[in-house]
């Protein structure tokens, strides 16, 4: 695999795609979606801000769920979002972490991604540490500048004894609003993000939903969305090769 930092477009997010942007409030217009599940808020100003302009004047939402697992972006992400009411921010992970961090040490395309060689990986030097941390929550503090460090440890929020993040966030969420209908956005850590798919696929296998994958040329949804071009179940609204994206139907099976 070849390093995303090395991508031309790594900067254009899908957040500043029109495409998607308007794919989103025409989806949005139709007043079905009942609640958004979404992993990986970061700081709130990216899909989340997208997610809540398009849905804001939405008659159906109830609740926009976005998992977080850096208590730093976490905190600021709850800053960024308040605007919308409708979101409700979680500290947390989407996983379970022993059991996330043991997909990542036996993922055989993390193990073998040399034989994946037009697909993005966000380190290929040492991708199973890089991802570990990611999903330790210490996405913050990966940086080889000293200066850089020691500002972000002064910077950080201060965190409460009793906060604590919760665990498996995505399928207890999935569970809570079954049986209504739902738009699920995985795009929390590049070396999980097939685990995120293939929990949600099996926990979705008799519904009908929606679903954003975010990255399909990573590591984090290249198979995920190979599923979802060629299996047959999923109809495809709308998606991007250049910039890594596509918003899907799944009927039930
Ligand atoms: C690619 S960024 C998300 C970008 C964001 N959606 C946007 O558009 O700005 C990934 C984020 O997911 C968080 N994260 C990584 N693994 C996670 C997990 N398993 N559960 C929750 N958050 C996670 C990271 O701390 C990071 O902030």
């Amino acid at each position: 695999m070849k390093e995303y930092g090395d991508y031309k477009y790594t900067s254009v997010s899908m957040n500043k795609d029109m495409d998607l942007i308007n794919s989103l409030g025409e989806l949005a217009s139709k007043n079905t979606i009942e609640y958004i599940i979404e992993t990986g808020t970061h700081r709130g100003l990216g899909s989340t801000t997208m997610l809540g302009n398009a849905f804001k004047n939405s008659s159906s939402l109830k609740s926009l769920n976005t998992i977080e697992i850096d208590y730093t972006n976490y905190t600021l992400a709850k800053k960024n979002l308040s605007q919308f009411i409708f979101v409700n921010c979680c500290y947390g992970c989407s996983l379970d972490l022993n059991d996330a961090i043991e997909y990542v040490k036996q993922d055989e395309a993390i193990l073998h991604h040399e034989k994946y060689p037009e697909v993005f990986i966000d380190n290929a030097k040492d991708p199973i540490n890089f991802y570990v941390n990611e999903l330790e929550g210490r996405l913050n503090d990966s940086s080889n500048n000293i200066i850089k460090q020691f500002l972000k440890k002064v910077l950080r929020p201060s965190r409460n004894a009793n906060t604590k993040p919760t665990y498996n966030l995505l399928p207890s969420l999935i569970k809570k609003f079954e049986g209504h209908e739902m738009l699920i956005v995985l795009d929390s850590a590049g070396g999980v993000g097939h685990m995120e798919f293939q929990i949600t696929d099996e926990l979705m296998k008799n519904k009908n939903y929606y679903i954003l994958l975010d990255d399909t040329h990573h590591l984090k949804h290249f198979r995920g969305y190979d599923i979802i071009k060629n299996r047959g179940d999923f109809s495809i609204i709308n998606a991007s090769e250049k910039n890594g994206w596509v918003l899907a139907y799944h009927k039930a099976v």
